[in-house]
């Protein structure tokens, strides 16, 4: 067992954080939490523990939609919304993964960032050539770090060069025998307008043949959401078109964006148990809207957070936080002040612990989670009468991957990748 000392927080529920002033966290030889103490137990009195002194120690982040192949395109290109946006810059960018030397090359420092940035589980997009996702793979897997990988199926609507079939689809997941462990596989249509009926149907029936969770782009922008209708007339709203393929809560499904989801298509998020991952970075940068995050938690529909690199412009979840938080105080203004924003405690909520469920017992440091963790030093910026809820405010706000001084998955030490 390992036992740590900090200023331990954590957000067993939304509503609140649970701070522990120069507390203990017992760490079983597993990797998983035995519990948070503000004095050690009696019977482990006499255990040696290590001292992290004032600093920091919280969950680690879980980014659950991000676009490894879109990497290079950090911060660039932002000029247009997102149909034009993925014809102009996204796809001929995607299509350079066919060189697997490239492939390597981007998605090493794909990884490495993850890691700096602290995002010890993650939700990712590759692209439709299966030897650069079988890499990302591996370079995921000597990081010790978590991830679902999805190889991204698109058989229509999209260049020649950015295209595969459902024929090499099949035979990508055929091969596919190491599903178990922390990073595995995830189907992954790119979205509605990109798959034919024949692609969707497999994909639906791969996941519930395979049992493989599903992830997807929903509701994101008006002209996408149009071109669906045309596209799929017979179902009723756009998670219609893909719950019709068994696509939508068949196995676990995370759907991002959802800007413009309302009504029906609400009511089937919330009855397939549908977890819709916010981006809030991507959703102003392409102009696509502002989700209803407070509906969707009034409604009991589960919400994580998203990077959407490069639609979104930082890797790190703490921008993603900030620009939830922000998003959230925009929409209460519109909506007269009927929506309540966004607390702090929330946004942490949703980058730990509602992200981290789709990996299991994550992003919490109750008994029974694996630990996952980020030791943060806000020295520099520290004066002695701040609360800890001010100094995690501040962090979120001003802070960076400097600021992390240790990181740990599943209750190891993970050490800066090299190779990058
Ligand atoms: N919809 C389909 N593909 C994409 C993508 O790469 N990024 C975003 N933000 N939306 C998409
Ligand atoms: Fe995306």
């Amino acid at each position: 067992m390992n036992i740590y000392k900090a200023n331990i927080i954590y957000t067993p529920t939304p509503d609140r954080f649970s701070f522990v002033r120069g507390g203990y966290i017992c760490v079983a030889a597993n990797g998983i939490v035995e519990g948070v103490y503000e004095k050690l137990p009696d019977e482990i009195q006499d255990h040696s523990f290590t001292d992290f002194g004032d600093r920091l120690l919280i969950p680690a982040f879980n980014d659950l939609h991000v676009h490894a192949p879109q990497y290079r395109n950090l911060g660039l290109a932002l000029d247009e919304e997102l149909l034009p946006w993925l014809e102009k810059y996204t796809f001929p960018e995607e299509a350079k993964f066919a060189d697997t030397d490239y492939a390597r090359r981007i998605y090493r420092r794909f990884v490495h960032e993850l890691w700096m940035q602290g995002t010890m589980r993650s939700s990712v997009f590759a692209t439709i050539h299966a030897d650069a996702t079988d890499l990302l793979t591996n370079i995921f897997r000597e990081s010790g770090m978590g991830a679902y990988i999805g190889l991204v199926a698109m058989d229509r609507n999209s260049p020649d060069y950015l295209q595969n079939t459902p024929k090499q689809v099949a035979e990508y997941f055929e091969r596919l025998t190491d599903t178990d462990g922390i990073v595995r596989p995830i189907i992954t249509p790119r979205f509605i307008p990109s798959c034919t009926p024949d692609m969707l149907r497999l994909l639906g029936r791969i996941a519930r043949e395979k049992n493989l969770p599903v992830q997807s782009h929903l509701s994101e922008n008006r002209s996408e959401i149009n071109w669906v209708a045309e596209l799929e007339p017979d179902a009723s709203c756009y998670a219609d078109a893909y719950r019709r393929y068994g696509l939508l809560g068949q196995t676990p499904t995370l759907m991002a964006h959802c800007c413009h989801s309302a009504g029906e298509e609400m009511q089937m998020l919330r009855d397939n148990d549908v977890v819709v991952v916010h981006c809030p970075t991507s959703n102003s940068n392409l102009a696509s809207g502002i989700a209803p995050v407070r509906v969707f938690l009034d409604n009991g529909i589960r919400v994580a957070l998203g990077s959407d690199i490069s639609g979104g412009h930082h890797l790190s979840m703490l921008r993603v936080m900030q620009y939830a938080i922000q998003l959230s105080k925009l929409a209460y203004a519109r909506s007269e002040g009927k929506l309540p924003y966004l607390s702090l405690s929330e946004a942490f909520y949703l980058a730990t612990k509602a992200g981290g469920s789709f990996f299991g017992k994550v992003g919490s440091f109750e008994k029974g989670y694996d630990f996952d963790a980020l030791l943060i030093d806000d020295s520099y910026l520290n004066y002695d009468d701040y609360s800890l809820e001010h100094r995690l405010q501040r962090y979120i706000y001003l802070g960076d991957d400097r600021d992390i001084r240790l990181r740990f998955c599943q209750g190891r030490q993970l050490l800066e990748p090299s190779n990058f």
